[in-house]
C-alpha cells in the first residue's frame, strides 16, 4: 500500500538533497530513484551480496534494506562521491591498472567497502582485504584482481602522503 509522502532531508556526498518520498522508500530506491545516483547496485534485495554498500559516516552500510527516513541528516557516501574534481580516486584509478573492475557490476559495492578499509588500515594484508570484503559476493573470475587493486591502491595513497609531507617540509 502506496504510503503517503513526507519530506526528508538528506547530506549525500557532502550535498544537501531534499526528497518527498514515503515513509517505508528504501534508501536504496531513493538513491538510485529519487537522487539518480545509480551508481549504488542492487543485487540480491536481501542483504547479502554487498551490492549496494555506500558509506554512512564512513561505516560501510548495505542500503537495500534500509529505511531512507532513518537515515536522514547522516553523512552519506556514495560511489559517485570518490571522485574529485573530475579526478578518479587513487582506488577507481587502480582498479583501472590492475582490471579490477571486471564486469562492474559488484564495483561500487566493493570500492566501497575498500575505502573504509583504507581509512582505518593503510597497510592491509591481504587477509584484512578479505575481512574487509567478506560481505561483497562477485560473480565474475574471482578476486585475485580485486585485492591487487586495493593493495596498489594502499600504495598510492602512501606514496601520495609522503608526497604532501615533502611538499610541507
Ligand atoms: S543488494 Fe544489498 S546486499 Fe545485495
Ligand atoms: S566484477 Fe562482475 S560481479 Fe564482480
Amino acid at each position: 500500500m502506496n504510503q503517503k509522502k513526507v519530506l526528508m532531508n538528506f547530506r549525500v556526498n557532502g550535498e544537501e538533497a531534499q526528497v518527498a518520498a514515503s515513509p517505508n522508500r528504501l534508501l536504496l530506491e531513493v538513491l538510485r530513484e529519487e537522487l539518480n545516483l545509480t551508481g549504488t547496485k542492487l543485487g540480491c534485495d536481501d542483504g547479502s551480496c554487498g551490492a549496494c554498500t555506500i558509506l554512512v559516516e564512513g561505516v560501510p552500510s548495505q542500503c537495500c534494506m534500509m529505511l531512507a527516513i532513518s537515515y536522514q541528516n547522516r553523512e552519506i557516501t556514495t560511489v559517485e562521491g570518490l571522485a574529485q574534481n573530475g579526478q578518479l580516486d587513487p582506488l577507481q584509478k587502480a582498479f583501472c591498472t590492475e582490471g579490477g573492475q571486471q564486469c562492474g557490476f559488484c564495483t561500487p559495492g566493493i570500492l566501497m567497502a575498500a575505502r573504509a578499509l583504507l581509512l582505518e588500515n593503510a597497510n592491509p594484508s591481504v587477509q584484512e582485504i578479505g575481512q574487509a570484503l567478506a560481505g561483497n559476493i562477485c560473480r565474475c573470475t574471482g578476486y585475485t584482481k580485486i585485492i591487487a587493486a586495493i593493495q596498489r591502491a594502499a600504495r598510492d595513497y602512501q606514496e601520495a602522503a609522503e608526497k604532501e609531507d615533502r611538499v610541507a617540509i
